[in-house]
């Protein structure tokens, strides 16, 4: 093949979006159980159903090989899991131009440093509350001041950028809106406001009532400082905006009050091995059946992956309206 050609992407779908970026779930089990996410009683994945640390690492490779640049792990928590410094150490090898982890913090005081070390490059560190009693309410028992400790050791060892994301309810937490944001500018942190999205049954509240959209926070940041576009496209739902004071970015993920699906170039797998296309649909492609199948040859779940690439729907239909559309947890879709 001549060295200047590049062949296409075959990760291009029906809609000619190209899927660089992969979610990974490497377990659905959580140490927390804030109440948008979870409910009260879960019950988790008999372990046998889970891919092990070495399958999710050869899903990874084939995504790699086939144009990948950007792999995201998630959960539940990842930092749950037994040994994820090993999975962790195999993907950081992989030349990816994005590694990147979601984390709900508690452990990280514990861990960033061998985390940077095994070549992890962005976190996202979730939190919704600065109010330890308030923080407490939400997660179902979540220690504020462990996640703090975990944001100080993460801001120590240098990463590559780390994030803040934070679910924002009416009547719950929207009035810290802007307590996060003087948060972030003080340690230089970027942040996400995130609407809540109906995935799973819970009975905690009602999420109609507590929808607070990304325009309201937007509108609550905007009465004391001014946010300018900023031009950072992430082919995800969230849009960024910058201070002119400060280095501090902020984005708001609008799955309800803005549609980003024509731009999607993402797909996620679960902690059992599921390709989900889009979070809002159903369509899924069973992985770990074919891994298992074949335990020493990668070309069947290549192919397993380009096929699939084919289903990926052209949009999500989210509404507020109460009904829960997708019955899975983002805890077992993967954040
Ligand atoms: N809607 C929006 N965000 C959610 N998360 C979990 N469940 C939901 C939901 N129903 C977010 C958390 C965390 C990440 C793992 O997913 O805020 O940042
Ligand atoms: Fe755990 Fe994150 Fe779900 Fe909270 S949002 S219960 S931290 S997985």
């Amino acid at each position: 093949m001549n060295k200047f050609f590049t062949p296409p992407s075959p990760l291009i779908d029906r809609f000619g979006r190209q899927v660089n970026y992969v979610r990974l779930s490497v377990t659905d089990r959580c140490d927390l159980r804030c109440v948008y996410c979870m409910s009260e009683n879960m019950t988790f994945l008999p372990r046998e159903q889970v891919l092990s640390l070495e399958e999710i690492g050869r899903i990874a490779s084939v995504f790699v090989s086939l144009g990948v640049e950007k792999i995201r792990l998630t959960g539940g928590e990842p930092l749950v899991r037994r040994d994820l410094l090993d999975l962790i150490g195999h993907i950081g090898q992989l030349g990816l131009q994005d590694f990147a982890m979601t984390t709900n913090g508690t452990q990280l005081s514990h861990f960033a440093g061998s985390l940077k070390a095994a070549g992890l490059k962005r976190l996202n560190i979730s939190l919704d509350s600065l109010d330890p009693a308030k923080f407490r309410r939400i997660t179902r028992n979540g220690d504020l001041d462990k996640v703090l400790e975990g944001i100080e050791a993460a801001r120590a060892v240098g990463f590559e950028g780390i994030k803040l994301n934070a679910v924002i309810m009416r009547g719950r937490n929207d009035d810290e809106v802007l307590d996060l944001i003087e948060l972030v500018r003080r340690l230089e942190l970027d942040i996400s406001f995130i609407e809540e999205m109906p995935l799973g049954v819970i009975s905690e509240h009602n999420r109609h009532e507590t929808y607070c959209s990304s325009d309201d926070v937007q509108q609550i940041i905007e009465q004391h400082y001014a946010l300018q576009p900023a031009s950072m496209k992430t082919g995800g739902p969230s849009r960024y905006f910058k201070m002119a004071d400060s280095l501090s970015r902020v984005g708001f993920i609008s799955p309800h009050s803005h549609n980003f699906c024509s731009e999607c170039n993402r797909v996620r797998v679960t902690a059992e091995g599921r390709l989900l296309l889009c979070l809002g649909n159903e369509h899924s492609v069973d992985l770990r059946a074919i891994l298992r199948r074949y335990p020493r040859d990668n070309t069947p779940l290549r192919e397993a992956i380009i096929d699939a690439i084919e289903l990926k729907p052209e949009q999500h239909h989210f509404t507020t309206d109460g009904d829960v559309q997708i019955l899975r947890f983002m805890s077992s879709s993967g954040g």
